[in-house]
């Protein structure tokens, strides 16, 4: 049975890809036409968590958020939400990339108002819902300004305000500040944590950087290198809401020491395979 206080419940998921034809990996010292990327996953995420996914690059925390998100199926185990299997993409799911990937030919108001749009909103209602997002981010008098228009901040904080737009329960998020400055990138951390505090959706947060991960979370999941499973959870108790001033106290150090503890051997694991499979 599941868990119904569990937003989002991972059970040993797996996700093993054919690689193209003739192509190989060594996988144990031996030649194999697969890769294993995600091996027994277990997670559960709380209604209302912020959980941020830290890993090494490689150890499958893309491909897990799109097992949730529906975009392609795990070989075995499952992704649920609310108790329901994940298939398909569901209207109840967000997606931020770290690629901005709106549109180019729509107004920062057209944008986040598409996103209602195929969800069968109403012109006037879509227009006031977007605008009230768009102005939650601080972005009164860009609506009319098209993409190539805005910096890459306010790119992203449109492409979170067309998510949140929505209303969705599950919010996923894939390295959504990592292509920023490191100034707009603590900025738009504190805006994200302001505005989350006021709706409490589920947010699965994916990044590299172990500050970010333990500034913004209630918990931090930390993957192994591939194949990636959870290696350790660790639980966030920092007050909030958060001040930025917080990232130079003696929890927040000790935190920083015991994620970097955890994902130390893993980078250390992944950069060998790296360097193995191109010696090959
Ligand atoms: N469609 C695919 N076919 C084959 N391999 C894939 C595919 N998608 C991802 N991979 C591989 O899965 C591994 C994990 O990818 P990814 O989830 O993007 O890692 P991360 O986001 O943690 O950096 C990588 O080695 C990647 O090359
Ligand atoms: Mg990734």
């Amino acid at each position: 049975m599941t868990e119904v206080s569990n937003r989002i419940t991972m059970k040993d998921v797996r996700k093993v890809f054919r690689l193209k034809p003739g192509q190989t990996m060594m996988v144990d010292g031996r030649a194999s036409d697969r890769i294993t990327v995600l091996s027994g996953v277990d997670l559960d995420i709380r209604k209302g968590e912020f959980l941020t996914l830290v890993g090494p690059s490689g150890s499958g925390k893309s491909v897990l958020l799109d097992i949730v998100a529906g975009l392609t199926e795990a070989t075995s185990g499952f992704a649920s939400i609310d108790g329901n299997h994940v298939s398909n993409p569901h209207a109840g799911t967000a997606y931020v990339f770290q690629q901005y990937a709106l549109f180019p030919w729509r107004t920062a108001l057209e944008n986040v108002a598409y996103a209602l749009e195929v969800r069968g909103v109403g012109k006037a209602e879509r227009r006031e819902t977007a605008q009230y997002f768009l102005s939650l981010f601080g972005l009164n008098g860009f609506e009319d300004r098209y993409p190539s228009q805005l910096s890459g901040g306010m790119q992203q904080r449109v492409a979170i305000a067309r998510a949140l737009a929505t209303n969705p329960q599950v919010l996923l998020m894939d390295e959504p500040f990592a292509a920023l400055d490191a100034q707009t990138r603590d900025i738009l951390q504190i805006e994200l944590l302001r505005i989350w505090e006021q709706i409490k959706t589920t947010v699965v947060f994916v990044t590299h950087a172990i500050d970010e991960a333990i500034f913004l979370a209630d918990r931090v999941a930390v993957m192994t290198a591939r194949p990636g499973r959870v290696k350790e959870i660790i639980e966030i108790n920092l007050p909030r809401p958060r001040d930025i001033e917080i990232r130079n106290g003696p929890d927040f150090n000790a935190y920083r020491a015991r994620a970097w503890n955890a994902l130390r051997d893993e980078v250390q694991k992944a950069q060998r395979d790296w360097a193995l499979a191109r010696s090959a």
